[in-house]
């Protein structure tokens, strides 16, 4: 599927899933640095599409891409794992180039008509260490609530956890989207393991 967005700087399409093969053609904006290297980003991104579960969704500009969210199954290491309905929001991001043009919002929006993903709770784990503050202009707190507002629009709400590594800085946060079409059982299965270490004790 792709979407045209038009932008007080041009038009933007919005496409997904992409094959890998598809994105091995395309180049990639030098603004899209904040998680690795443009170039390694590219490499990630044709991985995750690789992936039986991976699923890659981009902006783009004249086969440039401008920005991505990408799912996937969670780590094998991480208690989210042992869910049998859950796929992660691995990360998002837009080029620093194209920021505050609503392409995030738009991006999200276009992934969610995906039906297949009514089936799923998707999560994303929120570590303030991941995020843009020098460039961004916006403290912790300030980020985190452009983060709830770009994630709830499509539908996410923060959700309390004992998973350590949220717990280790107060602004980092689980955000959690329950498909329509996901079962109490899966609900509540979800809910058990958000509190992990309560239950064991
Ligand atoms: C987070 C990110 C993807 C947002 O992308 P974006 O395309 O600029 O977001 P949008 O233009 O769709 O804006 C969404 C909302 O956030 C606001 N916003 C975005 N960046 C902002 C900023 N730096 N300062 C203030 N508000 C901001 C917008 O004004 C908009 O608000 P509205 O809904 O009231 O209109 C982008 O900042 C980014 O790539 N950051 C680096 C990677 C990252 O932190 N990813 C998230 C963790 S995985």
């Amino acid at each position: 599927m792709t979407k045209q967005l038009t932008t007080d700087r041009g038009t933007v399409n919005l496409e997904g899933p992409v094959s890998q093969a598809k994105l091995e053609l395309m180049d990639i904006d030098t603004g899209l640095g904040n998680f690795r290297s443009p170039l390694r980003q590219k490499e990630a991104l044709m991985e995750i599409a690789n992936l039986s579960e991976g699923l890659v969704y981009i902006a783009q500009i004249d086969e440039k891409i401008v920005g991505y969210v990408l799912f996937h199954y969670p780590s094998e290491f991480s208690r989210w794992i042992r869910h049998p309905r859950l796929l992660e929001l691995g990360a998002i991001e837009i080029s620093q180039n194209w920021q505050k043009n609503g392409l995030a919002k738009a991006l999200l929006a276009e992934a969610f008509k995906n039906q297949a993903l009514e089936e799923y709770i998707i999560i994303t784990t929120e570590f303030n260490w991941h995020w843009d503050l020098k460039n961004s202009g916006l403290n912790v707190w300030q980020y985190r609530d452009m983060l709830k507002k770009v994630f709830g629009s499509v539908g996410f709400k923060r959700r309390h956890t004992d998973d350590p590594e949220i717990l280790e800085h107060q602004a980092n946060m689980l955000m959690v989207r329950v498909g329509k079409n996901v079962s109490k059982h899966h609900a509540d299965m979800f809910t058990d393991l958000t509190y992990q270490h309560s239950i064991l004790l």
